[in-house]
């Protein structure tokens, strides 16, 4: 069995709003860490930082330190690639694609696990793109998986979530991606960001988990026509309990937002 935890969205910033941000993603890596069993790895889908700066990914970094499994972040719009290329590789966290050097596109093998790691962040933009080249490297690393298990993460959601807002920033070569994937056995899941929301959609044969932010969530509003806004909501995380044939997901709120009650 194979435990991921997916973080996302910490938008870990500096100045006023820094310290709420930067503690509540120390917060999710302690309910993490304080998991029984602890999960084999955390998957970061992006918007680590809010506004891509340095002094962000200095400050994201020592969060992140604080984590005692392996951690593996891309990028989302909030994120600036080659920033935070700059501050994770190292520590890591992150590598450059072959391909596309400024870009963070990466593959991480476990024993019963092979994680694509995808970049659909584009520089000055808030929707997302994965691009000709990525697709083209998503469809080697699908033909070459050396499990059966393949789970690709990425920051953009690629199936409309229903909230008007997100969908207009949504990823715009999702019709690409599902040509790639059809053409492989189905991968067990793929995990996004960017919606600060729990959602789970089907798409080109596989299921799309959207985790929650550890940081603020998106209100939940199907109305076309009304603005999108956030909501005080409790931060999260979700868990991927990935065995032979199985694949469950468990949402885990951080915080609790009552008094701890008895046994069932
Ligand atoms: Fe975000």
């Amino acid at each position: 069995m194979t435990l991921i935890a997916q973080l996302s969205d910490p938008h870990i910033t500096t100045g006023s709003l820094g310290v709420e941000a930067a503690h509540r993603a120390k917060d999710a890596i302690l309910r993490i860490q304080a998991m029984s069993p602890r999960p084999d790895l955390i998957v970061l889908t992006g918007d680590v930082v809010d506004k891509g700066d340095t002094d962000e990914y200095v400050l994201a970094r020592t969060v992140l330190e604080l984590a005692d499994l392996p951690l593996h972040a891309l990028p989302g719009n909030h994120d600036h690639a080659p920033t935070l290329l700059q501050h994770l590789v190292d520590a890591d966290h992150a590598q450059p694609a072959a391909q596309e050097t400024s870009r963070c596109y990466y593959r991480i093998d476990y024993p019963e696990l092979t994680l694509l790691c995808c970049d659909s962040s584009i520089p000055g933009r808030h929707d997302g793109k994965l691009g000709r080249e990525q697709l083209r490297w998503l469809d080697t690393q699908l033909t070459n998986a050396q499990s059966s298990s393949v789970v690709v993460a990425m920051h953009h959601h690629p199936v409309p979530s229903g909230i008007t807002a997100m969908d207009d920033i949504m990823l715009t070569d999702a019709e690409d991606l599902a040509e790639v994937l059809r053409r492989h056995n189905p991968v067990r899941r793929i995990l996004v960001g960017h919606l600060h929301r729990v959602m789970t959609m089907t798409f080109a044969g596989t299921v799309v988990n959207s985790a929650p932010s550890t940081y603020r969530q998106v209100h939940l509003n199907l109305r076309p026509e009304e603005p999108g806004a956030f909501v005080e909501e409790p931060p999260g995380l979700l868990l991927h309990q990935l065995s032979a044939g199985q694949t469950v997901t468990h949402y885990v709120p951080v915080h609790h937002t009552g008094p701890p009650i008895g046994r069932i």
